[in-house]
């Protein structure tokens, strides 16, 4: 198998195609595009795994895909694909696999990494939280004083909190009734004595969720709420509220949580990618075995389309390839992510992790600078929210900002008129994102640039398999753009420095180490706060 190309010279004969057809593009109106083509619509529109991407209101036509996946073939998107799903140490900072969609294979699947054959481990894991799920759901998993567990708070951060708080409101309505679910992630003690304060430590359930278990948010809360629960329980009572979901056996332990009450997983799957795993124990004592094993099968779907659809009509690749588009030949710095659908506003937030710490990036795999931009700002809520807020920005400011609409076609409710509204409003603001306004008779204020382009991702419904698509869609889209970028996508290490210092300057402000030689602003301030908290 020929190798990927994984440092192309920047004057590649693919760009250099790329650099040039931009240069009409940039000049295209997008409803010129259309009235060219009576088929635009069909011809930009794929299916895959229950969902519907309609990107024809984008700047490109059929040369443009074609030169974007001449460029993807040259960046060797296929073998890297191809050696993730194999379990090459592709994270080649950490020297890990990344096998996240390992975790979604069918039971009778097969795969074999290093010798070690993995979907007969991923699924003895897997029984053993429906089981404990399932104790739980059935309510015959007992509190201490005897009570049934009636909220369940996960406590943890980033992709142990994401995943989780995310899942768990996209699929509120498969939730079971009795059960409260609360996502406690932030240092910030307000935080945490907010979610503790209307909780009965009786019929709580605390699952403490790190892949580290040293992250020092969630040691903190789950201290603060081990404290607070031995407030009105014993030690002995711990067994029965609180359980780990983690990769670091000797810290659960340590904190007082037994083997049997931990839920491990492997150093393959990484914090962003962790929702599939016993990360997503929340989400499975919310919906249950059944539906958490669709959400799986829903995910698997995307991958298997991702793994064999050509990278023309795979839905992952184009729509990284939209976004490289934009983001390298437009000048665009950021992407808005818009679900109309309000169980899907926790989404954009899920995605600036996904997307942000994936590619924001600037080193090579090899630790070349890059030479092009890399991941743009994520951001985005819930329509029609959104339009009363920042959608004027989007219409008539400076800037070209590329939207990804979400809908889904029906409706768990029974407001039908409501639904419709819904859909007609997410629908109008696509079109007048093209079309604009240009009437030379109006004022200036009163007119529409226009061209501005966007996807739409539909769904019929948002159910546990549509969901489990649409999150695997979009990881492999970041996926992807690491590729045409050449960048590693599975490591984080721009994150440690502000820990390290955070730590530092902790020593500092509770007296128990020296100064640090700080500049003169940070030393002011935190003389200012010992000034107050010494007190
Ligand atoms: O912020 C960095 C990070 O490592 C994320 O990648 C991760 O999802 C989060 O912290 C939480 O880490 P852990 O699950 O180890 O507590």
């Amino acid at each position: 198998m020929s190798k990927p190309s994984l440092t192309p010279s920047p004057d590649s004969p693919e760009l250099a195609a790329l650099v040039s057809h931009a240069a009409q593009a940039r000049e295209w109106r997008l409803t010129e595009l259309f009235q060219q083509d009576a088929s635009r619509a069909s011809r930009f529109t794929l299916e895959a795994a229950g969902l519907c991407l309609d990107y024809a209101k984008n700047h490109l036509n059929h040369q443009t895909l074609e030169l974007l996946t001449n460029f993807a073939q040259m960046r060797g998107v296929a073998q890297l694909r191809d050696a993730m799903f194999r379990g090459d140490r592709i994270n080649v900072s950490e020297q890990r696999s990344v096998l996240h969609t390992a975790l979604r294979l069918p039971p009778e699947a097969h795969l074999n990494v290093d010798g070690e054959e993995l979907v007969g481990e991923i699924q003895h894991e897997l029984a053993r939280m429906a089981l404990f799920a399932e104790r739980v759901r059935q309510g015959d998993w007992k509190g201490y004083s005897g009570k049934v567990i009636t909220d369940v708070v996960n406590i943890g951060i980033g992709g142990s909190d994401l995943g989780p708080m995310m899942t768990v409101a996209a699929l509120r309505t498969y939730a079971h009734p009795r059960l409260r679910f609360h996502f406690l992630s932030n240092v910030d003690g307000h935080a945490t004595v907010a979610t503790l304060a209307n909780l009965d430590p009786a019929s709580t359930l605390f699952i403490v969720a790190s892949k580290s278990f040293t992250t020092q948010e969630t040691m903190l809360n789950a201290h603060a709420a081990r404290r607070w629960f031995l407030q009105h329980a014993k030690e002995k009572d711990l067994a029965a509220h609180f359980v780990a979901v983690s990769t670091n056996t000797s810290a659960v332990t340590e904190f007082g949580i037994a083997a049997e009450n931990m839920f491990p997983f492997r150093d393959w799957v990484g914090g962003r990618f962790s929702i599939w795993s016993s990360i997503g124990l929340s989400l499975l004592i919310a919906i249950g075995t059944d539906h958490f094993r669709a959400f799986l099968s829903g995910a698997h779907a995307m991958d298997a389309h991702f793994q064999h659809a050509p990278l023309n009509a795979n839905m992952p690749v184009i729509l990284a390839l939209i976004a490289f588009w934009y983001r390298e030949f437009f000048e665009t710095s950021s992407q808005l992510i818009a679900p109309y659908h309000e169980d899907l506003r926790h989404f954009p937030a899920y995605l600036q992790q996904l997307d942000m710490e994936s590619n924001g990036k600037r080193v090579t795999r090899n630790g070349e600078p890059v030479s092009m931009k890399t991941s743009p700002v994520i951001w985005g809520s819930a329509g029609t929210n959104n339009q009363h807020a920042y959608f004027q920005m989007l219409h008539q400011g400076t800037d070209l900002i590329p939207v990804d609409f979400i809908v889904a076609l029906t409706a768990t409710h029974d407001l039908p008129d409501q639904h419709r509204a819904l859909l007609a409003n997410c629908f109008a603001q696509a079109e007048a994102l093209m079309n604009g306004v240009q009437d030379p008779s109006l004022p200036p204020h009163r007119i529409f640039p226009g061209n501005r382009p966007s996807n739409m991702l539909l769904m019929e419904k948002l159910t546990p398999a549509t969901l489990g698509a649409l999150i695997a869609l979009y990881e492999h889209k970041t996926f992807v753009l690491g590729v045409l970028w050449n960048i590693n996508s599975f490591d984080q290490w721009g994150v440690e420095l502000g820990k390290t210092l955070a730590l530092r300057i902790l020593a500092e402000l509770d007296g128990s180490a020296m100064a640090y030689p700080h500049d003169s602003s940070t030393a002011a301030l935190i003389a200012r706060a010992r000034s107050l908290t010494t007190r």
